[in-house]
């Protein structure tokens, strides 16, 4: 019966490290009157253009690659890894011939990415913050809080012409690898941002958010849609114009969780739905287009 033994000892750990977690866990029930009872948007589950003529790059190289921003003079693709690095690809015609490199580590995990007007990288990172990358790959902390609370798991980010930078913390609460919990607990931990760097003035543009993730500017350059993962749904809001401040539904009742969105300049928005609605883990990530 020695198998006991480990068990006792382990036991008491287990029940003292769930209480303990679980000690601030205050689970509320989701506005339902917010989500639509409709049926969810109909996505097919194959879409026979998807991967077609594609090829794979950095296979083996890239831990959970997560968002992209493109250098199209440089010929440069810069992705956020699990591991912290921030990798650079350099794309050559030929797919086997795309040199991946590390480039910066951030120490944390760099979720979301967009070039700055400066050569710059600038992330959205769930552990720092939002951080500046210079060209010459000098990191350096743009924000990490807006009044008086800390931000968690910065997620998202996009650029504005005006240098002015929108971005998501998807919680103030719950850390990335307490996703599960943020979404247990049904509580809008989230917020909308921008960050001025003329300025160093962090605002707050919407709270209470559940999970805000992915963000984009317009093409029009006069609002900013950002998706409420938890909420399957997108929003718009106004940044210039007679809405200005102003939020509306961008699309709900998506058929998965979005995560980042992406204009395509070609009159396209990509979302990328890693889960189905049901929270089952799609064996692929499904990209889902809009308008
Ligand atoms: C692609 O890779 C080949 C082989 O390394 C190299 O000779 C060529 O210059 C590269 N092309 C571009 C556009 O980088
Ligand atoms: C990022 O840092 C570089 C180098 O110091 C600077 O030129 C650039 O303006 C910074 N970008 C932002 C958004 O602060």
């Amino acid at each position: 019966m020695a198998y006991r033994i480990p068990v006792l000892v382990i036991l008491p750990v287990i029940v003292a490290v769930l209480l303990y977690q679980l000690d601030t866990f205050d689970p509320a029930p989701y506005p339902d009157h917010e989500l639509t009872p409709k049926q969810p948007l109909f996505v097919p589950k194959r879409n026979s253009h998807m991967l077609h003529g594609s090829e794979k790059i950095g296979v083996g190289q890239l831990l959970g690659p997560e968002d992209i921003a493109y250098d199209p003079i440089a010929g440069v693709i810069y992705t956020g890894c699990a591991d912290g690095w921030i990798s650079r690809v350099t794309v050559n015609e030929s797919a086997a011939e795309s040199k991946v490199e590390r480039w910066v580590n951030t120490g944390g995990r760099p979720l979301g990415l967009v070039r700055g007007h400066h050569g710059e990288v600038i992330v959205a990172d769930a552990v720092k913050g939002l951080i500046n990358v210079s060209r010459d790959g000098t990191v350096k902390l743009l924000t990490d809080e807006a009044e008086g609370l800390k931000f968690k798991l910065t997620d998202g980010v996009d650029i504005n012409l005006d240098g002015v930078l929108y971005f998501t913390d998807a919680s103030y609460k719950y850390s990335l690898n307490e996703f599960f919990s943020d979404l247990f607990e049904g509580r809008p931990y989230g917020r909308f941002m921008s960050y001025d760097p003329s300025t160093k003035q962090t605002k707050v543009l919407l709270r209470d958010l559940y999970f805000p993730n992915g963000v984009t500017v317009s093409p029009d350059r006069n609002s900013v849609i950002f998706c409420e993962t938890v909420m399957r749904r997108c929003k718009k809001y106004y940044i210039e114009g007679e809405k200005k401040g102003h939020v509306d539904t961008f699309i709900e009742n998506l058929p998965g969780v979005p995560d980042n969105i992406r204009y395509d300049g070609e009159g396209k928005y990509w979302i990328a739905l890693p889960m189905s609605h049901t929270f089952g883990l799609c064996h692929k990530g499904m990209l889902s287009s809009v308008r």
